[in-house]
């Protein structure tokens, strides 16, 4: 059954159109990874998805529901939930503040209940609770901006660029956290990655987008096969 549907949408900012026709799918507990080549539009999905920026034309479907206008905290509460490429974090509040604000539209209870879950999840921020956001690595950072998203127990979970700027260890630990993820608690995950070996790995299909438009899509494992997509966008 597919979960979300995006049908063709084009979208940008003001009147400046970035997505020229857009489809992906996504079937129930999928991962699906999102590559491409830099300003191809694959962050501006994400954010058209979310509801953070206009659709021009096309239609985005939840559960068979039409919800290509609606709002951000409409789309969260439906279950989305959406980690930004960069300032996912609020580094002047305390990692358990972080989590709480993640957190804003459920009961007292429910937010501590997710707290003590995001402490499961991702220990190393449990040992840092009452720390600063801003005193983070950059992989525990990645770690908080996830459990963050997290906090409202989505059904759809997307991720933009979730290894940027962290060292090739530190980026397996973050994608080994993302396939534990969907492994113990059943997500839809969108990964949108730059380096796209491992994102993949942990996929079970992936699109390429160039310039605002469907380049190519297949499963993940053949599009790790597939010499000419390779050398195009994943280095060789
Ligand atoms: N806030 C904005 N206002 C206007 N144009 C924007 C804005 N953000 C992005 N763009 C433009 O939209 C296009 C696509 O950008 P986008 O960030 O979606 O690309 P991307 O595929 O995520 O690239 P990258 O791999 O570098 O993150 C680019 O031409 C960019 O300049
Ligand atoms: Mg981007």
């Amino acid at each position: 059954m597919k979960i979300l549907e995006v049908d063709n949408i084009f979208a940008g900012y003001g009147k400046s159109e970035i997505l020229h026709g857009v489809s992906i799918y996504l079937e129930k507990n999928e991962v699906i990874t999102i590559i491409g080549p830099n300003g191809a539009g694959k962050s501006t999905l994400l954010k058209a998805v979310m509801g953070y920026i206009s659709i021009f034309k096309g239609d985005i479907y939840w559960k068979g529901e039409k919800v290509t206008q609606l709002r951000p905290d409409e789309k969260v509460n439906r279950g989305f939930a959406y980690v930004p490429q960069l300032g996912n974090v609020f580094p002047s509040l305390t990692v358990r503040e972080n989590l709480e604000m993640g957190g804003f539209i459920q009961s007292k209870e429910v937010i501590e209940e997710g707290i003590d879950k995001a402490f499961e999840l991702f220990p190393i921020l449990a040992d840092r609770a009452r720390k600063k956001a801003g005193t983070l690595s950059g992989g525990q950072r990645q770690m908080l901006g996830m459990a963050r998203a997290l906090m409202t127990d989505p059904e759809l979970f997307m991720l933009d660029e979730p290894s940027a700027g962290l060292s090739p260890k530190v980026s397996e630990e973050v994608f080994s956290t993302i396939a534990d993820i969907h492994s113990k608690m059943g997500r839809a995950i969108v990964i949108i990655e730059q380096d796209a070996f491992q994102s993949l790995n942990i996929s079970d299909r992936g699109y390429v987008l160039v310039m605002g438009q469907n380049e190519f899509e297949d499963k993940a494992d053949k599009i790790l096969a597939n010499e000419k997509i390779r050398e195009a966008y994943l280095g060789g």
